[in-house]
């Protein structure tokens, strides 16, 4: 496998800065987003575990016509949980006797049975090797070494992500180019793949250095960082950038709801904590209805990504009412930090002060 242990990321990336735009599933990146990263100098990202193979190259495409720098698109290995993959009627039935109470409230039906509850990863990756992204990011666990060999053959980055250093070290021996260290303060999910989320929670900073112990591949810390000043003390402990999310979905560019950026923006950030009621899969967030309601019924909840897909239908009809009970409200613990409302102010700040 292709090791790039002494050459910088940003250089085999082409970047004028080190710093990655973290991708954002369930519809929060955008081709606009990512393009504009990669067009001021940072690594542009685009979350795509939610598009069937033909969405994953339209993206690509699209995000080539905006931009000739370099950008990443990630999916998500594991796509679901134990029983997620249960595609039965007495399934489907049980769970919605589980969300009926909720679907009446905001006056909608039963849905249809689904195909999928979630696009199944095997057919995403042969659409973007064939699309050939520079760079492919990935969480909740490793491609089979057959789908590393062709990422190499076609010249697309390898980019895996850790929650525990046991973790780095399984990337790093299954040859992937680089290794983002994510810390439990981040946005989103925790993408742990070899324990359970809850038993692998790690600080970025002392995730990092602990990396650094581990592997020779460039690092990139993740999680609680959203200006200069963190990225400069992620790179002293050993990484070779940084990768911001939260920061980035507060930016207009991204495809959040204002309702959620609005709260981004508000007193409310003060408090974020760890939860499964988003999708099935612990995440962190603010807390609102959706985890006021579900937290307390956690053992009931269908596992990801039954869940994640009926929780989707309530939090479409929440945002189309301009009301927020079931839209996750997403966001890392240094939220209160968030300055800048457009990526191109957000970037230009960090250059400044870096
Ligand atoms: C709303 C949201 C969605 C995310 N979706 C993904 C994803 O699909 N894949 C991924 O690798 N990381 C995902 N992340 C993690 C970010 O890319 C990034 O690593 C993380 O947000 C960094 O921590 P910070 O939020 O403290 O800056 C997501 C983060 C947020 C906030």
């Amino acid at each position: 496998m292709k090791s790039n242990a002494s050459t910088s990321l940003t250089q085999i990336l082409g970047l004028d800065l080190p710093l990655i735009q973290g991708p954002f599933g369930g519809g929060l990146s955008t081709v606009e987003l990512t393009a504009t990263v990669a067009n001021n100098g940072g690594l542009g990202s685009f979350g795509a575990h939610n598009l069937e193979g033909d969405g994953v190259a339209q993206v690509i495409a699209s995000i080539k016509s905006q931009t000739d720098r370099a950008f990443a698109v990630n999916l998500w290995v594991g796509d679901h949980d134990k029983g997620g993959d249960d595609m039965s009627l007495a399934t489907f039935e049980r769970a919605w006797k589980f969300y009926e109470p909720y679907f009446r409230e905001f006056g909608l039906e039963q849905p249809e049975p689904p195909q999928h509850y979630h696009p199944k990863f095997e057919s995403q990756i042969d659409a973007l090797i064939e699309a050939r992204p520079h760079a492919f990011s990935f969480v909740f666990g490793i491609p089979s070494a057959a789908i590393l060999e062709k990422c190499l053959k076609s010249d697309i980055l390898t980019i895996g992500a850790a929650t525990t250093p046991a973790e780095v070290e399984a990337l790093d021996s299954a040859g992937v180019d680089a290794i983002v260290a994510s810390g439990f303060e981040a946005g989103g999910h925790r993408t742990s793949f070899l324990n359970r989320a809850e038993d692998s929670l790690m600080g970025t900073a002392v995730l990092v250095r602990l990396a650094s112990t581990k592997t020779n591949k460039p690092i990139i810390a993740a999680g609680g960082i959203a200006d200069a000043a963190g990225i400069r003390s992620a790179l002293s402990a050993g990484a070779q950038a940084a990768q911001l999310g939260t920061a980035f979905i507060a930016c207009k560019e991204s495809g959040t709801a204002d309702i959620h950026r609005d709260v981004l923006f508000s007193d409310r950030v003060a408090n974020t904590v760890l939860t499964r009621s988003y999708t099935g899969r612990l995440a962190r967030g603010i807390p609102n209805r959706v985890i006021a309601e579900f937290d307390k019924r956690a053992a009931e909840l269908p596992p990801f990504p039954i869940h994640g897909w009926f929780i989707g239908k309530l939090k479409a009809a929440a945002m189309a009412a301009n009301i927020e009970d079931f839209v996750s409200l997403y966001a890392g613990q240094a939220a209160p930090l968030l300055r800048h409302s457009t990526a191109s102010d957000l970037i230009a700040a960090i250059r400044d002060e870096l």
